[in-house]
């Protein structure tokens, strides 16, 4: 994170310091910057200018409504998975008509209520999907454009709970069934197929995996140009990675957007990218206190009050998310140390490490690149209220969202 600084051995976020943030605010919490996410987003235009893409920021990412209103004052609309986050984009003040609705269990009432919004495509992944959205659609006596997700049985280098572009996935349809269900489609009076939308996992950083996915599409909109079934959009997902580790490469966009450019000046066809990870991954740390020092034979236990059901990622998928002391002390712990939550699970643990800093009881630790994903999967596992998050720009720092009382979770 850009916005992340040290100075005479302290952190800095945006020049505010966290020492004097963490005064005001119990820990532990999200802080995001609203500078960083900014400067995340013009990367991004700036690297896709040449093929003038519509950005759909991938909600799931980050829920955080003011993170959503920043993004929506760079022209930015929304990829959802659910009316709940229909809803809340819509609550941000993003256009229906920048919505796309991706997922491969929609319901007949969030179709309802996507059609009654009129957002701009619902993307669906099965013939089932495809006519139930015909029904309601039916019902509610309406043509709804729609657009289909296409499984390229891409493999793309990433975790593998999180590729979704192969043949053993639950998503999108095969290129064969695509055709299959075009051809059949006949008594389908109440929808319109306007949009082919793909995305292959998250967490990528080889544009091969995106260059293959490139030449599939152009390949069946060839294909379907010559059958006069021609689409207006091409939603090639989201999925760019970001760097977790410190000597780690980011996704190279500049190079992504070139190829990207060329597959336009092609197909003459609107884009749509729907990304979340890169937008907001590197905008967000959380702030978190050691409760114990925990000294075994074995190592140190950095015991802090930040837990897996806070952020999952750790625990979930192995995820690496760098520590770094509030306060740097010039000595160093002589063994290695384990930082560890608070939650019944031996999961529950984000990372061993060599040569630390020596950590106090009641020092601070700030969890690095926690923007994406990060409160989106927390939990009340072992009941424990969802932590505050506050976002941070040049000049001031704001609460967006409360901790949850423990009265209210019961
Ligand atoms: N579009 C669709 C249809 C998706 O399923 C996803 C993410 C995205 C776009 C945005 O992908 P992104 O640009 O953020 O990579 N919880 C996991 C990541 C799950 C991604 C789910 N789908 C993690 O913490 O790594």
């Amino acid at each position: 994170m850009d916005y992340l600084k040290t100075k005479n051995k302290k952190l800095f976020i945006n020049n505010f310091d966290l020492k004097k943030i963490v005064k005001k605010y119990k820990t532990p919490f999200y802080i995001y910057s609203a500078d960083q996410i900014k400067k995340n987003i013009k990367l991004v235009q700036s690297s896709l200018k040449k093929s003038n893409p519509l950005i759909c920021y991938a909600v799931k990412a980050n829920s955080n409504i003011q993170v959503i209103r920043e993004l929506k004052k760079n022209n930015v609309g929304a990829d959802v998975v659910s009316a709940g986050e229909l809803k809340l984009a819509l609550k941000a003040g993003i256009s229906p008509k920048k919505i796309v609705f991706s997922g491969v269990g929609k319901t007949e009432d969030e179709i309802k209520f996507a059609i009654q919004k009129g957002i701009l495509s619902i993307n669906a992944e099965s013939e089932s999907e495809i006519l139930s959205i015909n029904k309601i659609s039916k019902k509610l006596n309406k043509i709804v454009k729609i657009g289909i997700r296409i499984n390229p049985n891409v493999k793309a280098k990433t975790n593998k709970k999180i590729a979704t572009g192969t043949k053993v996935n639950k998503f999108g349809v095969s290129v064969s069934d695509f055709f299959q269900i075009l051809n059949s489609k006949k008594n389908l009076k109440n929808i319109k197929i306007h949009l082919l939308s793909v995305h292959i996992g998250s967490q990528i950083k080889d544009i091969g995996a995106y260059k293959k996915v490139l030449k599939l599409i152009s390949k069946l909109l060839l294909k379907l140009r010559k059958t006069n079934h021609e689409v207006d959009y091409v939603d090639l997902g989201g999925g760019m990675g970001i760097p977790y580790y410190k000597d780690d490469k980011n996704f190279d966009f500049k190079k992504f957007g070139k190829e990207v450019a060329k597959f336009y000046n092609k197909q003459k066809i609107k884009i749509i990218f729907e990304i979340g990870r890169f937008l907001t991954g590197n905008a967000g740390i959380i702030i978190s206190k050691v409760i114990y020092v925990k000294k075994t034979r074995e190592k140190y236990f950095i015991i802090i009050d930040t837990g897996m059901n806070d952020m999952a990622r750790s625990a979930i998928y192995e995820a690496f998310h760098e520590i770094l002391p509030i306060e740097k002390n010039s000595k160093k712990f002589n063994k290695k140390i384990e930082f560890v939550g608070p939650i019944c699970e031996s999961s529950d643990t984000f990372g061993i490490y060599k040569n630390y800093s020596i950590l106090k009881e009641g020092d601070l630790v700030c969890i690095t690149n926690c923007g994406a994903y990060g409160r989106t999967l927390s939990s009340n596992y072992n009941m424990r209220p969802l932590i505050e998050e506050i976002i941070v720009d040049k000049k001031k720092l704001k609460s967006v969202r409360k901790r949850q009382k423990i009265e209210n979770i019961i």
